[in-house]
C-alpha cells in the first residue's frame, strides 16, 4: 500500500501494475481488501489502483461532509498525485458505483470506460434514509459491529452462505476494523446523494453492468434499467452471488470483465 497525501488527508492506496490504469472503487462498509481476485487477475496486464476510500481502511476522515461528490474529489486528485493522466477504466461497486457517477459527472475526460457493479443511480426513498439514521444511531452506540450484523446477511447469496462462510466471516473482520466515525460518515453522505438517473443518458464511453443474480440491495430488474439508458452498455449477471459479486464468484467476474476490456 502506498500513502497518497491530498490537500487535507491521506489515502491508504494499493497500486500495482502496468498499462492501462483500472481504478477499483469500494462499496460500504468495506475496503481495498474487497478487489483482492481482481487484483491478482488484473495486475499482469494493467495497473490496478484501488484506494481505501476516505475513512476506511487506514485512510484520514477530513473535515466536511463525506458526500459522493466529495470521494470522486479525492480519487481526481489521487490519480493526479499518482502521476496517471490517461484516462482510467472506473470499476464501482455499489456505493463505489454512486461515487463512480459523480465522478463521470465531473470529469468525464477523465474516464475510458465505465463497469457498474451492484449498484443504483436512485436518491434513498425516506424509508432508506430513515434506516440509514437509525443504522447511525446503532453504529454510534454498538461500534462497527452494528454495520456487520446489519448489512452482512444481504451482501452474500444463501450460497455463498452456506459454502463459503470463511469469505464472509473474512468480510466480517474487515466491517469490524473500519473506524466509526468513517461508517457514519459514508452513511449520511449517502443518505442525502441525489439521484443521478440523468446522468446515464451522458455516458458516451463504453459500459458494463454487472450484478449478481440474487442480489438484493441493487436488484438485477433494476440494473437491467440502468443499462437500457446507456448507449454503449454490456449487460452480465453473476450467477451464485448477491450484492459482493467480485467475491463472492470471482471467476465469472474476472473473465466477463476481461473480455469487456479486451474489446
Ligand atoms: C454498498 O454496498 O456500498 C451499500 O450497500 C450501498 C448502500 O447501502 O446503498
Amino acid at each position: 500500500m502506498k500513502t497518497v497525501a491530498l490537500r487535507h488527508h491521506k489515502l491508504q492506496v494499493l497500486d500495482r501494475g502496468e498499462g492501462i490504469p483500472l481504478l477499483f472503487v469500494h462499496g460500504f462498509p468495506l475496503d481495498h481488501w474487497m478487489w483482492s481476485a481482481q487484483v491478482d487477475c488484473f495486475s499482469q496486464r494493467c495497473r490496478t489502483i484501488v484506494p481505501d476510500l476516505r475513512g476506511f481502511g487506514k485512510s484520514e476522515l477530513p473535515d466536511g461532509p463525506a458526500s459522493m461528490e466529495a470521494y470522486a474529489d479525492d480519487l481526481y486528485e489521487m490519480l493526479n498525485v499518482l502521476g496517471e493522466k490517461q484516462p482510467v477504466v472506473l470499476i464501482g461497486l455499489s456505493m463505489g458505483g454512486y461515487i463512480g457517477w459523480q465522478f463521470f459527472q465531473k470529469y468525464a475526460d477523465r474516464v475510458l470506460a465505465m463497469v457498474a457493479c451492484d449498484t443504483r443511480t436512485v436518491a434513498d426513498t425516506p424509508a432508506a434514509a430513515a434506516a440509514r439514521t437509525a443504522l447511525i444511531a446503532n453504529i454510534r452506540r454498538d461500534g462497527a459491529k452494528a454495520a456487520a450484523d446489519a448489512m452482512l446477511p444481504r451482501l452474500f447469496s444463501p450460497e455463498t452462505h452456506l459454502h463459503q462462510p470463511q469469505l464472509v466471516e473474512q468480510t466480517r473482520q474487515v466491517i469490524l476494523k473500519t473506524p466509526v466515525n468513517g461508517l457514519v460518515a459514508a452513511l449520511e453522505g449517502m443518505r442525502t446523494r441525489p439521484d443521478m438517473t440523468p446522468l446515464l443518458a451522458k455516458i458516451d464511453v463504453p459500459t458494463l453492468v454487472m450484478v449478481g443474480e440474487h442480489d438484493q440491495i441493487s436488484p438485477p430488474a433494476e440494473m437491467e434499467q440502468i443499462c437500457e439508458q446507456v448507449s454503449d452498455c454490456k449487460w452480465f449477471v453473476v450467477p451464485g452471488a448477491a450484492h459482493l459479486s467480485p467475491l463472492e464468484n470471482p471467476n465469472v467476474f474476472n473473465g466477463a470483465l476481461s473480455e469487456f476490456l479486451s474489446k
